[in-house]
């Protein structure tokens, strides 16, 4: 069984809670574990009725809850780049990083990039046997599922032209008689590398299915079907597959198995049945959970 588990799917079909179920019945197991929320709109804590914080709460012997704050995570990312970009330019003042710093949290990208942080420090986790992680919508989730290749691909242009520089440097410094750097020295370079490093290794994490496991939760309805559907198209862009699909809100006769069993041959098939009233509380989960282990 894989250690990180990310649920995904449409707004609105129950990602939430189906991740809540799962880490209940995880717990139940005896297996240690940590629900984290990824979501900027956290509901974890109302569907588990308890105040829960950004540093985790253990709500259960073996039951972890956090509702990570992306925000501050990007804070702290880019003041650590900040930092490290003063240490490297010493003409920084020209630049003024200061000031474009402060804008960069509100840039383009930057909530992609701070799921992709709340992921790698999911499998940073050493304290946890699992790891059950809640997505926001779709798209975002997808953006973040894709940044690692994205951003390597981007690297790999920057490292090149960070050779280009560093070899007319040493022309320079060769006609001035100056000493010059191999590029191993330059820090530039180095800090190149350590993010392709870091890519590559979220990669290797996210494809190799002991570690990492793709949890596609959809309802009876074509909607959510269909967006199914391209969620699996685009997780094969990106090299990885949906290792079980769960139908929430549904019967085990539904005409829906079926249908995502011809679409979605290689994944396990679970329903999750519609709970009559609200699915809240530790006692309604826990009492769920007993009676809709169906897996198909
Ligand atoms: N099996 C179920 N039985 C009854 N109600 C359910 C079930 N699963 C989810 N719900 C209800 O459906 C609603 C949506 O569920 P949930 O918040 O888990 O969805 P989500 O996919 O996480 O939504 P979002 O995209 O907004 O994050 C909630 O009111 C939840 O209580
Ligand atoms: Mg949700």
């Amino acid at each position: 069984m894989a250690n990180v588990r990310i649920f995904i799917g449409k707004g609105g079909v129950g990602k939430s809670t189906c991740a809540s179920l799962e880490a209940v019945r995880s717990q139940a197991g005896g297996i240690d574990t940590l629900l984290d929320s990824m979501d900027p709109a956290h509901n974890l804590h109302d569907i588990f009725r308890v105040p829960l914080s950004s540093r985790g709460t253990r709500i259960l012997p073996g039951l972890t809850i956090r509702e990570s704050d992306k925000q501050k995570m990007i804070r702290a990312y880019l003041k650590s780049i900040r930092t490290e970009l003063k240490g490297i330019y010493h003409y920084q003042q020209a630049l003024n990083i200061d000031s474009y710093f402060s804008i960069l949290s509100h840039a383009p990208g930057m909530e992609e990039h701070a799921a992709l942080l709340v992921l790698q420090r999911c499998y940073e986790d050493h304290r946890h046997e699992q790891i059950i992680i809640d997505t926001p919508p779709t798209a975002l989730t997808l953006k973040m599922l894709a940044l690692p290749k994205v951003n390597l691909e981007w690297i790999s242009h920057l490292v090149e032209m960070r050779r280009q520089i560093v070899s007319k440097k040493n022309g320079v410094a060769k006609i001035r008689k100056e000493q010059m750097a191999t590029l191993e020295e330059d820090p530039v370079y180095a800090r190149l590398m350590t993010m392709s490093d870091r890519y590559r290794s979220l990669i290797a994490s996210l494809e190799d299915s002991s570690t990492t496991e793709i949890d596609l939760v959809m309802n009876e309805d074509e909607l959510s079907l269909a967006e199914s559907l391209m969620i699996r198209q685009e997780l094969e862009v990106l090299g990885l597959s949906v290792h079980r699909v769960l139908l929430n809100k549904a019967g085990r006769s539904s005409p829906y198995v079926q249908r995502i069993r011809a679409a979605f041959p290689h994944s396990s098939i679970e329903v999750v049945s519609r709970h009559p009233g609200e699915l809240t509380g530790m006692d309604q989960l826990q009492q769920h959970v007993q009676k809709t282990a169906i897996v198909l």
